[in-house]
């Protein structure tokens, strides 16, 4: 049995985890730093950082008592390496260093693409490769192929918003605060999916790519005739951001060939009606169909401890001066599309 010590500190969550390659998650502990950030609209990047740095080390301390697990007895500290704010990662990745040169235990630097896109598989034993994967959170918007650990094609990206920040930017119009995506999922359950005509920007295109920036803009001006309740608007959003996600994973489904699942991870899978979407057409296509639970969705260290567990086999560590890295495709052979790129 694998030991690994997760660490997460990417964005506003300052996360430790303990994972064992039998998929136990020992102890963890998340603190998001929500409070922090709501008078602002979204995270401030040197708040963040400072906020990691003055956890981060209790945090760790704490999961490694809970468990009564010693350094020595690791069989590597798994850090978020990157993508991400920069000043918070390296929060992470620089205690991982410490810890591991202190204890001489093996450093691995993962991708926090990597730690959701593998998540579910802590949580469902029985997913096996290749699936699809739709990666939807705050900053990305994804469709891979995941063929094995270290092995992920992409099929689309966002030309501009990801999925989350279309729910945050929603929830800022309406009122409803930060973060944004379970305040427009509790507010839709009261109103009418098709009180509002919304556009489904990209749907029909031939390439499965997102956008969601116009949506935005159209709740916006929704909004602002002043005819429709927040609840409609709400509901109305969540159903036009679904109709998207449908129709273009039709179309990347189509495009990769054979695989075993549909999985959706990424703060947004937490989302469940997104989940139930997904999970009709999953079985309109005969596929299983999988999603990690809410907590494992969000941003968590357990996922990228179980990432660490998922690549001991492979016997690939890091060096400890490895650098943090802002961006960091999974895919890095995928062509840019147009106007992408701008984050992450
Ligand atoms: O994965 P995550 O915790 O952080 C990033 O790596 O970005 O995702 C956070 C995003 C936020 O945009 C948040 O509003 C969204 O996930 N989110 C949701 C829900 N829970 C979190 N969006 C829709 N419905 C939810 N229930
Ligand atoms: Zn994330």
């Amino acid at each position: 049995m694998g030991l690994v010590l997760g660490i997460e500190s990417s964005c506003d969550e300052t996360a430790a985890a303990l994972v064992t390659t039998e998929r136990q998650v020992l102890a963890q502990r998340i603190a998001s730093q929500d409070e922090a950030h709501a008078p602002y609209g979204g995270v401030v990047p040197e708040i963040a950082a400072r906020a990691h740095a003055e956890r981060l080390a209790p945090m760790i301390d704490a999961v490694l008592k809970e468990a009564g697990v010693a350094l020595h007895e690791l069989n590597a500290i798994a850090a978020t390496a990157g993508p991400g704010l920069i000043g918070g990662v390296m929060v992470g990745l620089v205690s991982a260093k410490a810890l591991a040169m202190a204890a001489d235990v093996p450093l691995m630097a993962i991708n926090h693409l990597e730690g959701h896109a593998l998540s579910p598989r802590l949580a469902d034993p029985a997913l096996t490769f290749p699936y699809a994967l739709l990666l939807v959170s705050g900053g990305h918007c994804q469709i891979l192929r995941v063929d094995g650990v270290g092995e992920y094609r992409r099929f689309a990206t966002t030309i501009d918003d990801a999925l989350g920040e279309a729910f945050d930017k929603t929830a800022k119009i309406l009122g409803l605060g930060y973060p944004g995506g379970p305040a427009v999922e509790r507010l839709a359950l009261q109103g009418d999916p098709d009180a509002v005509r919304l556009p489904r920007p990209l749907v029909g295109s031939g390439e499965p790519h997102f956008s969601f920036a116009g949506l935005k803009s159209a709740v916006l001006r929704a909004y602002e005739t002043q005819q429709h309740s927040n609840a409609d608007l709400a509901a109305s959003f969540q159903q036009a951001a679904i109709d998207c996600v449908n129709d273009r994973l039709t179309i990347a489904l189509d495009a990769m060939g054979p695989v075993n699942a549909l999985v959706v991870a990424g703060g947004v899978a937490a989302n469940k009606a997104v989940r139930g979407a997904l999970e009709t057409l999953a079985r309109a296509r005969d596929l299983r169909f999988s999603a990690p639970p809410p907590e494992l969705c969000t941003d968590n260290a357990a996922m990228i401890a179980w990432a660490g567990c998922e690549r001991l086999p492979t016997g690939q560590n890091d060096p400890l001066d490895i650098a943090a890295r802002p961006r960091w495709p999974l895919d890095p052979t995928a062509e840019p599309v147009r106007g992408a790129g701008v984050k992450g």
